[in-house]
């Protein structure tokens, strides 16, 4: 078994440092094992699912979704911005559309997100009324979440309230409504929807600092006696920095909660960032120049090599948690839809996923699959 997993990784190697960055439209090959397949006993595979997917405007990608993974997540269409336009607007077609393509295709949605400070619609951003926010707070929650409830898995109820020190971010929610909105909204979507599951999702928090704020919130909750089934660590990391042990020791802290723990939007990033942290701050962004783009045409083999060695070093960690970790989704299915290719710096050539522009497998795909074997 391990021959044949060998023998497809050196013979996709050779064959992708021939491929270029450009985007086609690539039948998928039936031979190519499937991460929901091979990791079936193991964890739930996801993946983000764009516009363009749900309209089925990118075929192979939904080929793809539907041979490799069991779960997705709308990349943005579910955030206020777009399923909440107007005070008294809601726009749920795309979502629709996401839950009968999941139903149709044995696909669990875990839904994202109800409470977020960022990409809020409009007339949300700048609201400075306190009883305002409460009521859009308590609509949003109770129609969005209600109108899902059962149809989807879960629900990351809110998204990246922490700051990097632990501390709560001073967003609109915290500065009108004050610090216990997390478990109202947690009690809210609890109410709305009862037969979905409720998670906290947000970026860095296996680091410590910020991971200790996170299990006093999600103590919190439980202390309060609202349901809070689960912790989403995102995963945005970096070949130069994969926080391997931060990672463990998280999956073991969050682990002695009683929830479930996952890893949600899982990428590795080849690129710098200016500031050499691992942050997915969608505000923190910065202009580029050719030296921040290195790999505009393609990726070096020893890049290659490091990328395909992190991902293998991540999935043995998984592996060894198997019975504690529920589910784990990349953010995206092909290197062309990342959105590393544009943030912190816009335009650049990413290669942060396990399937490249031509929706072929990387090395980096191999080199996961090839984990499970060893357990
Ligand atoms: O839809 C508009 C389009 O009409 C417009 O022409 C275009 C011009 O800028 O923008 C489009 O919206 C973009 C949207 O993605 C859809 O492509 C926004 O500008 C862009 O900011 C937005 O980025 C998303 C970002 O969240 C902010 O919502 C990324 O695709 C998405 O991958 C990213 O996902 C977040 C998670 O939700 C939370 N954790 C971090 C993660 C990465 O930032």
């Amino acid at each position: 078994m391990i021959k044949y997993f060998r023998f497809i990784f050196i013979f996709s190697s050779l064959f992708l440092v021939g491929c270029s960055t450009t985007k086609k439209t690539a039948p998928i090959n039936s031979t190519v094992p499937s991460l929901k397949e091979i990791f079936k006993n193991d964890f739930v595979i996801g993946t983000a699912m764009d516009t363009q997917q749900i309209l089925g405007k990118d075929k192979s990608a939904d080929k793809l979704i539907q041979q490799q993974f069991n779960a997705v997540t709308p990349e943005n269409m579910m955030k206020a911005e777009v399923i909440h336009p107007g005070w008294n607007e809601y726009n749920f077609h795309y979502a629709d559309m996401l839950v009968a393509f999941a139903a149709k295709n044995n696909i669990k949605v875990n839904a994202h997100t109800l409470i977020w400070h960022s990409q809020l619609p409009a007339y949300m951003q700048h609201n400075q009324d306190a009883d305002s926010v409460k009521q859009y707070f308590e609509n949003h929650i109770s129609t969005v979440a209600s109108r899902y409830d059962g149809k989807v898995y879960s629900w990351d109820v809110v998204n990246e309230a922490l700051n990097e020190d632990g501390t709560l971010r001073n967003s609109i929610f915290l500065q009108k409504l004050g610090p216990d909105y997390i478990v109202d909204a947690f009690r809210l979507a609890q109410k709305a929807s009862p037969h979905s599951k409720l998670y906290y999702n947000d970026y860095n928090i296996e680091q410590p600092q910020k991971r200790a704020g996170a299990i006093a919130l999600i103590k919190k909750i439980q202390a309060a006696g609202v349901r809070i089934d689960g912790v989403g660590i995102q995963g945005h990391w970096n070949i130069n920095n994969l926080p391997l042990k931060n990672i463990e020791e998280s999956i073991k802290a969050f682990n002695a909660l009683g929830i479930e723990v996952m890893f949600t939007e899982l990428d590795i990033s080849v690129l710098k960032n200016p500031w050499d942290n691992n942050t997915a701050d969608i505000s923190a962004t910065a202009k580029g120049n050719a030296a921040m783009n290195p790999y505009k045409k393609n990726l070096p083999d020893s890049i290659q090599t490091k990328l395909t060695k992190a991902y293998s070093d991540l999935f043995t960690l998984f592996m060894k948690y198997k019975k504690d970790i529920s589910r784990i989704t990349f953010w995206g299915v092909d290197d062309g839809q990342s959105w590393l290719n544009n943030w912190p710096i816009a335009g650049r050539t990413n290669y942060p996923l396990l399937f490249d522009r031509n929706f072929k497998p990387k090395p980096a795909f191999y080199s996961v699959i090839a984990t499970a074997s060893k357990q």
